[in-house]
């Protein structure tokens, strides 16, 4: 049987045009442009109009995706959505896409594993294109975080933006003299110990309301480095290779402090890591497709590029995947 690679074909992104700047929490919170640089990186993030939704930004993003790839409808069979801020309880954003964009047949889904969910959607597509249940996905990040916000939290409400990213992930056979390309492993792990940590406090089941978010930052900043940092370098050894093939680190745009320290924990120069935490803020699953695709936009991985993409998230559920551009 021919094996199969999960080649990335094509990227997109979408962010609302509303920006805010820092200045604007000086109005309602004790905090400052200054407070909120040195300790974030963050300068600016885009907030979703009132009548905007994830699937507003998400079709917006898989269009793009679709035109950068050359894939019209009928070519996708598979859409993985990522997203802890839905449209509605059910159906799946991802379906609200699907029929948006004109897409009649395959399947689609969400996947919730908050800020990592994009890494266990590239995960789970690439695995449904390698054995052959699918041809062709769309892999998709996209949140409005400002819906779950608390804005009387200083310490949480200045960090989040909303967003989307996509990408088009296609079944290629794999070559016989060329190395593997596209999603070459991937790293996923969870542990629900760590729950109190970082969440939001209302959901359908628990108290029928849609919540806050929730955060202990310090505890949330250790937990980010050292679990990165082992989990890249576990999907770095699953692929075959170690730090020094690396040629890009496109992480979860945290906190410019833990990109820092992860690159420093990894070895790895800062030349390498491609942020934009500066101008978005953290936008959750959106974050690692927006930058992906903020960064393709601007050609700036050549073919054949080592790609290493890691997240941790509420759960804590964390993951890296390691591709081959
Ligand atoms: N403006 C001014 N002061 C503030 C603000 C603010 N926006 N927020 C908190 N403070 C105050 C605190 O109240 C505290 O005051 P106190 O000393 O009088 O009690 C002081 O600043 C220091 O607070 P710390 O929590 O110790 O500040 P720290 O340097 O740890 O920075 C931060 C806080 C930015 C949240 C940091 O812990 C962090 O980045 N954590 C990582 C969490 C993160 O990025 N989470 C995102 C979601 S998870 C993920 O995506 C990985």
């Amino acid at each position: 049987m021919t094996e199969l690679d999960a080649v990335i074909e094509g990227t997109g992104h979408f962010l609302p045009s509303n920006v805010i700047d820092n200045t604007h929490f000086e109005s309602f919170l004790d905090t400052s442009d200054e407070w909120i640089q040195s300790r974030t990186g963050i300068r600016t993030r885009c907030f979703a109009a009132e009548n905007e939704t994830t699937s507003d930004l998400a079709i917006a993003a898989c269009a793009e995706a679709m035109k950068n790839a050359g894939a019209g409808p009928e070519d996708i069979d598979l859409i993985v959505l990522a997203t802890s801020t839905p449209d509605y309880t059910f159906p799946a954003t991802a379906t609200l896409v699907q029929n948006a964009l004109g897409i009649r047949q395959g399947f689609a889904f969400d996947i919730q594993a908050v800020c990592s969910g994009f890494v266990f959607a590239l995960a789970s597509a690439s695995s449904f294109l390698q054995t052959g249940a699918a041809t062709r996905a769309l892999v998709v990040g996209a949140e409005t975080f400002s819906r779950i916000l608390d804005w009387k939290d200083r310490s949480t409400c200045i960090l989040f933006g909303d967003g989307a990213g996509a990408v088009v992930l296609a079944a290629q056979p794999r070559g016989k003299s060329q190395p593997r390309r596209g999603i070459l492993a991937s790293d996923v792990k969870s542990d629900g110990r760590y729950r109190e940590l970082l969440y939001v406090n209302g959901g359908v089941s628990k108290t029928g309301t849609v919540g806050h978010l929730t955060m202990k930052g310090k505890e949330v900043f250790r937990h980010a480095v050292s679990k990165l940092a082992v989990s890249t370098n576990a999907a770095l050894d699953q692929a075959g290779l170690t730090t020094s093939d690396v040629d890009w680190v496109v992480p979860h745009q945290a906190n410019v402090r833990i990109l820092n320290a992860l690159m420093s924990r990894l070895g790895l120069e800062n030349e390498k890591l491609v942020s934009t935490v500066a101008t978005q803020g953290n936008t959750s699953a959106a974050s690692i497709p927006l930058a992906l695709s903020m960064a393709n936009s601007k050609n700036l991985f050549q073919d054949g590029d080592i790609v290493v993409s890691q997240a941790i998230g509420g759960g804590f559920a964390w993951g890296t995947c390691v591709m081959r551009w």
